[in-house]
C-alpha cells in the first residue's frame, strides 16, 4: 500500500505545535513492509536545508492560470519515511513562517494541493511509485480529497483514495472564494455544501469530499457533530458521521523517556521515581529561581498562551491561589499578549513562586515536566493535545477540563484510596470550577501522599504511544482501498 501524507508542517523541518509532531512521528510508526508511506510539504524559506541534508530531485512545469509555474521537488529520508519538499517561486521557498495572511495562505495552500497531485503523478512517471491513498491533514490540505474526487474521473486516478484528518475544526480557511477562482478550481456543486453556503470553506470542501475522515480523539470525533463544538460545520459533519473516525494520537515513547532522556537532573522510570524526581523539581526551583525550601505543590502550564488552552480561566485562578500562598506556578510558552502581560505581572509579584518564559524551550519542557507535581491544561476545547499525555509519562499529574482528547486521556482521582484516577478533571468552562478543583488536587497533595504516588505511578505506565493510533489508520486505509476494490 502506497500512501503519500501531506501536511502543511512536519516535524522537525517545520513545526508551530501539534499537527507539526504528528506529522513527524505518525508517519514513522505507519510505515512497514506493506505501507510505503512518504510525506509531502512545502519548502518553507526557513526550514534548514544543508542542516537537515534536503537534496534536489526533480522538477517539472505547472500550469496555472495563464503562466507555467517552475516547481522544484527537493526530498530527504527522515527515519527511513521519504519526504518530499515542494518549491514553488514566489508561493514557498522564501517565507521565515508557514503561515502568512489569510489572503495570501488560501492561495499558497490551495496552490500546494494542486501540486501535490501534480507531484503524484510526477512521481509514477519517473519512480513508477504512485499513492494508493491520499492522506491530507486539516484545512490547508482539506483541497486534495476534492481535486482528487474530480480527478477520478480518469482511469489513472479512478482507484486513488482520500483521507482527511481535522487536528483542529477552529481553523478552516473559510471565506476562500476568491482564492479558489484565482486558482482554477472548477465550483463544488456537493448539495450540502451549497444548501450550506460552505464552498468557499476549504475545510467543508474536504470533509465533503474526503472517503474517509479521522480526527485525533473520539470525543473530539463526537463533540464536533454537536452546535457547541461545530464551529458551523456540525451540520455538514453529521452527513458524514459514517465515515468519521475519532483516533487518538500517540506520542514519542521512546523519544520522551524519563529514564534515558538527558535534559533531567536525575533519571527515573515508573517503578522508582521519588528521589529522582525530588531532585528535578530542585533542579528546576534552582534553574528558574523559585524558592527551593517551601513544601507547596509546583503547578505547571506549557503550551500556546491563547483561548483555546483555557489561560482565562487558569490565570485569574492562579492569582487567587497564589494570594494565599499555596503553591508555586511555572509557565512557559507564548501567544496572546495579554496573557504574556498577566504572566509577567504575577512573577513580578511573586518571585520567588512565580517563573514565567515567554519562548519555546525543549529542554526545559521537559525538566518542568519532571520537576512539577501538577500540569495545568483546562483547554476549552483539545481535539487531543500532547501536553497532559508527556506530563503523564514524566509523573506531573495532569489537571484538566473534560474536553476532546483530554476526556479521552485523563482519568479523574476517585478521591478514596488512589485506586483510579491519572489527574483531576473539571468540567464548567468558569474560574470558580478550575480553582476549587486546583484546591482539591493541592489538599490531595499535602494529605494523601501514598494516593498521589499511586497516581503517579498509574499515569506514567499508561501506553500512549503510536502503534494503536498506526494500526487504526492503516486498517481504514485498507478499508477504503478494498471498498474501492469491490465497486
Ligand atoms: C492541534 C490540536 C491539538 C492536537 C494537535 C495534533 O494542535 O489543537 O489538540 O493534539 O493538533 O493533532
Amino acid at each position: 500500500m502506497n500512501v503519500l501524507y501531506a501536511s502543511a508542517e512536519v516535524s522537525p523541518f517545520s513545526s508551530t505545535g501539534g499537527l507539526a509532531e504528528v506529522a513527524g512521528s505518525l508517519t514513522l510508526a505507519l510505515r512497514s513492509p506493506e505501507t510505503d508511506v512518504r510525506v509531502i510539504t512545502p519548502l518553507y524559506g526557513f526550514i534548514d536545508y544543508a542542516g537537515h541534508g534536503l537534496v534536489y530531485q526533480f522538477s517539472f512545469r505547472y500550469p496555472h492560470r495563464s503562466a507555467l509555474l517552475d516547481v522544484h521537488v527537493h526530498s530527504v529520508f527522515h527515519n527511513d519515511v521519504p519526504h518530499y519538499f515542494l518549491q514553488c517561486d514566489p508561493w514557498f521557498g522564501r517565507e521565515q513562517t508557514p503561515y502568512l495572511d489569510q489572503a495570501r495562505d488560501a492561495t499558497r495552500f490551495i496552490l500546494f494541493c494542486q501540486l501535490t497531485l501534480a507531484c503524484a503523478w510526477e512521481l509514477r512517471q519517473r519512480y513508477n511509485w504512485f499513492p494508493d491513498v491520499l492522506h491530507a491533514n486539516d484545512s490547508h490540505c482539506a483541497l486534495i480529497p476534492f481535486l482528487l474526487s474530480i480527478s477520478r474521473s480518469s482511469p489513472d486516478w479512478a482507484s486513488m483514495r482520500s483521507l482527511l484528518t481535522i487536528h483542529n475544526l477552529a481553523y478552516q480557511g473559510h471565506d476562500s472564494g476568491a482564492a479558489l477562482y484565482y486558482c482554477g478550481i472548477p465550483s463544488r456543486s456537493q448539495p450540502n455544501l451549497v444548501y450550506q453556503d460552505l464552498d468557499d470553506n476549504l475545510l467543508a470542501i474536504g470533509l465533503a469530499s474526503a472517503d474517509v475522515l479521522t480526527t485525533v480523539s473520539p470525543r473530539y470525533a463526537a463533540e464536533i457533530q454537536t452546535a457547541e463544538h461545530g464551529r458551523g460545520l456540525d451540520g455538514l459533519i453529521r452527513t458524514r458521521s459514517a465515515s468519521l473516525h475519532g483516533i487518538l494520537n500517540g506520542i514519542n515513547r521512546m523519544h520522551h523517556n524519563p529514564e534515558t532522556d538527558c535534559h533531567l537532573a536525575a533519571r527515573y522510570n515508573a517503578g522508582e521515581f521519588g528521589e529522582s524526581r525530588l531532585i528535578n523539581r530542585k533542579a528546576l526551583q534552582q534553574r528558574q529561581g523559585l524558592d527551593c525550601e517551601r513544601k507547596v505543590p509546583l503547578v505547571a502550564m506549557v503550551g500556546r498562551l491563547d483561548v483555546q488552552k483555557g489561560l482565562h480561566l487558569a490565570l485569574p485562578a492562579m492569582r487567587r491561589l497564589l494570594t494565599r500562598d499555596e503553591l508555586q506556578f511555572v509557565s512557559l510558552g507564548n501567544g496572546d499578549p495579554r496573557f504574556h502581560h498577566e504572566l509577567s505581572l504575577m512573577a513580578g509579584q511573586w518571585p520567588e513562586r512565580v517563573a514565567v518564559r515567554h519562548d519555546y524551550d525543549g529542554a526545559l519542557a521537559r525538566q518542568i515536566y519532571a520537576g512539577s507535581d501538577l500540569f495545568l491544561m483546562p483547554s476549552i476545547f483539545e481535539p487531543c493535545g500532547i501536553g497532559q499525555l508527556l506530563a503523564m509519562r514524566y509523573g506531573s499529574l495532569p489537571l484538566v477540563r473534560e474536553t476532546g482528547g483530554l476526556a479521552d486521556t485523563v482519568v479523574n482521582y476517585d478521591d478514596g484510596r488512589g485506586s483510579r484516577g491519572t489527574g483531576f478533571v473539571f468540567s464548567w468552562s468558569e474560574t470558580e470550577a478550575l480553582t476549587h478543583t486546583l484546591e482539591w488536587a493541592i489538599r490531595t497533595w499535602h494529605n494523601r501522599p501514598a494516593a498521589w504516588r499511586r497516581m503517579q505511578e498509574r499515569a506514567m505506565k499508561q501506553d500512549f504511544g503510536w502503534d494503536k493510533s498506526a494500526r487504526a489508520t492503516k486498517e481504514l486505509y485498507r478499508n477504503i482501498v478494498i471498498s474501492e476494490a469491490h465497486l
